[in-house]
């Protein structure tokens, strides 16, 4: 797999150098207020995280977001497929921009954008999918932005901060994909 480029950002493989970053990211409670972490993680459980990404399938590997900063690049978040199923060409997204002085700026689309191009073009997706809490709203927004539609919603699936959210499952079809690429 090669480096991904947007206009404004990279997708590219994780390095072991990355997890200091993310350790960061996944112990700020604004952050992870819309993933699935719940509890406090140790540098040790992020590099056994890491560790166990040698065996992952090559497809599900979690690639680093950069953004451009004049002539180099710099970690901003990550992204990712899981789930890869080949006989119903299909699979599941997650994302997150660590660095929230860098939300609001565009990037998360960018992002979401170029994965699905990713899974539709390189890995011949068919249908790809996202779950995300209904209060979080600003995810919501990117994910319609990027062309997903929303088509179910898992009643009080998840317990955060002391009361139940309902989860939304999102997806958008390469027949919808190909349709907003020739509106373009
Ligand atoms: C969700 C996330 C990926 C969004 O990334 P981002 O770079 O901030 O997103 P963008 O700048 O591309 O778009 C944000 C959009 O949400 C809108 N928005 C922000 N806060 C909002 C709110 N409270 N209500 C409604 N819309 C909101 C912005 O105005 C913008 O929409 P616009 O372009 O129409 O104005 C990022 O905030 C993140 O990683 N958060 C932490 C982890 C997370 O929640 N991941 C998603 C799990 S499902």
């Amino acid at each position: 797999m090669s480096v991904i480029y947007g206009k404004r950002i990279r997708l590219r493989a994780v390095e072991r150098e990355d997890v200091k970053i993310f350790y960061e990211w996944v112990n700020d409670p604004e952050v992870t207020r819309g993933l699935a972490l719940f509890l406090p993680m140790s540098m040790t459980d992020e590099m056994n995280w890491f560790d166990s990404l040698a065996k992952r399938d090559q497809k599900e590997k979690p690639l680093a977001i950069e953004m451009r900063k004049g002539r180099n690049w710099r970690l901003i978040g990550n992204c990712g497929v899981f789930d890869f199923d080949a006989v119903n060409s299909s699979a599941e997204l997650g994302i997150m921009i660590g660095e929230k002085n860098e939300w609001n700026k565009g990037y998360g689309t960018e992002a979401m954008l170029l994965l699905a191009g990713h899974c539709f073009e390189t890995l011949n997706l068919n249908r790809v999918s996202l779950r995300v809490y209904s209060e979080n709203e600003r995810a919501k927004r990117v994910y319609e932005k990027a062309g997903f539609k929303e088509e179910g919603r898992l009643r009080e699936a998840v317990y955060k901060r002391g009361k139940y959210d309902d989860v939304l499952i999102m997806s958008i079809l390469r027949s919808e994909w190909a349709m907003e690429k020739k509106e373009k």
